[in-house]
């Protein structure tokens, strides 16, 4: 998925420095850590906070090319299966503006299957760092959620972003039941990392695919609540934009979004009622005309995600678009993830070809997010 070139790059040169190597910043940290184990030693600190020193060995100094922020970050890999080697990887930008102590926790997930949370919910949507267009460094975003809470981007499944496992045939037998055990055994490990978080007000988010994933994650949360004598994860509550979580409910609600707000006509809607059904993962060709004339010929240049904001096919923003045009590598990428997202979301429509048009396509979903 192309959201996450440029941010590898970035987050990688910081990960090598703060938690792999790099002689100096080691030694910086190094010595910090030294001084804070003298001191927490002093005050009886280090066995009530055993993740002190991997806390440290975690902390993003900065990111290169990166503006002067006031709050601080941490990344790295918390193992969820010690027989497998799969671990998970995250990045923590905490609140900005001060009362970081006392403002929430927020998990983010991206969906997919197979988003990266740090290429495109941290640096596309809700995280405080962009990327320059010429890729030279990073300027905040004003609109970021560290703004209100602090933010926990986890990459998931194993597999997926920087996440792993030494097991490959991991990536071949995951399933959401493992995603949601994994991001459990994450949290709980996580928490004793960062044992500030623990019995923080804490939320889970996501979109698209993560419709799936942030539910199933929160009921595997109040399961192990209800069976631990001391819990700790204090879930308050849960958000999912542009979800992916049932087909049929889904499909219906997009439809009669697009009707409901004048963007189809009546017999469009219709028409779509009567021949498309959407309890079956099959979708006809009758209905994929049907969908397809309401999306290329009533719509205009409306982007369905954000009705109301202009669409970049329309100017001005189209303007700035051919002013950066994506390096044709990444041009190719585009219908490529279709292809993927077709294979994974529906499996039996691959004997019908890769020879589908993307417009043809029955939602148009962009659900690899
Ligand atoms: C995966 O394998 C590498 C190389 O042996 C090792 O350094 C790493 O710790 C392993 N990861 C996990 C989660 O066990
Ligand atoms: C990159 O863009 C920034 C503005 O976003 C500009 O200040 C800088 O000069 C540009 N650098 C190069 C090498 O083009
Ligand atoms: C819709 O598809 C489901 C699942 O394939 C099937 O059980 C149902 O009979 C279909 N409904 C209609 C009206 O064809
Ligand atoms: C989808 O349709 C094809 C051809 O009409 C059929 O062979 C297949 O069994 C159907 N799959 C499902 C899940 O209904």
């Amino acid at each position: 998925h192309y959201h996450d070139i440029p941010t590898r790059a970035v987050l990688s040169m910081a990960t090598r420095r703060g938690v792999a190597g790099g002689g100096g910043v080691v030694g910086a940290v190094a010595s910090v850590l030294v001084l804070w184990l003298a001191a927490g030693a002093a005050a009886g600190l280090v066995a009530a906070d055993p993740g002190a020193e991997q806390r440290a060995r975690d902390r993003v100094e900065a990111l290169p090319g990166q503006p002067a922020v006031a709050f601080a970050q941490y990344s790295g890999y918390v193992t969820v299966s010690e027989r497998h080697g799969r671990a998970l990887f995250y990045w923590l930008t905490e609140a900005a503006g001060g009362d970081q102590a006392s403002k929430p926790l927020v998990l983010w997930l991206n969906g997919g299957p197979g988003c990266s949370s740090v290429a495109y919910g941290a640096s596309e949507e809700i995280g405080p760092f962009r990327i320059k267009p010429n890729g030279t460094g990073l300027y905040l975003n004003k609109y970021s959620w560290n703004r209100e809470a602090n933010l926990l981007f986890l990459e998931s499944p194993a597999g997926v972003g920087f996440s792993y496992s030494n097991t490959s045939s991991d990536l071949k037998t995951s399933g959401d039941e493992r995603t949601a055990q994994d991001s459990l055994q994450f949290l709980i490990s996580w928490m004793s990392r960062f044992p500030q978080y623990r019995h923080r007000d804490f939320y889970i988010a996501g979109e698209s695919y993560a419709g799936h994933y942030v539910p199933q994650l929160a009921r595997k949360i109040v399961e192990y609540n209800k069976a631990s004598p001391s819990p700790f994860i204090n879930l308050k509550g849960i958000l999912v934009g542009n979800a992916v979580t049932d087909n049929y409910y889904d499909n219906i609600g997009t439809v009669t979004y697009w009707w409901t707000h004048a963007m189809i006509s009546d017999s469009t809607y219709r028409a779509i009622l009567k021949l498309c059904n959407f309890t079956s993962a099959n979708v006809s060709n009758a209905c994929n005309r049907a969908m397809s004339y309401a999306m290329n010929h009533e719509f205009g240049d409306i982007d369905q995600y954000s009705i109301y904001t202009p669409s970049c096919h329309a100017p001005p923003c189209r303007a700035q678009v051919q002013g950066h045009p994506h390096p044709p590598e990444v041009q190719q990428l585009r219908p490529l993830h279709r292809d993927l997202r077709r294979e994974v979301l529906q499996p039996a429509r691959r004997a019908e070809g890769h020879a589908r048009q993307h417009h043809q396509d029955p939602l148009q979903m962009d659900s690899l997010q």
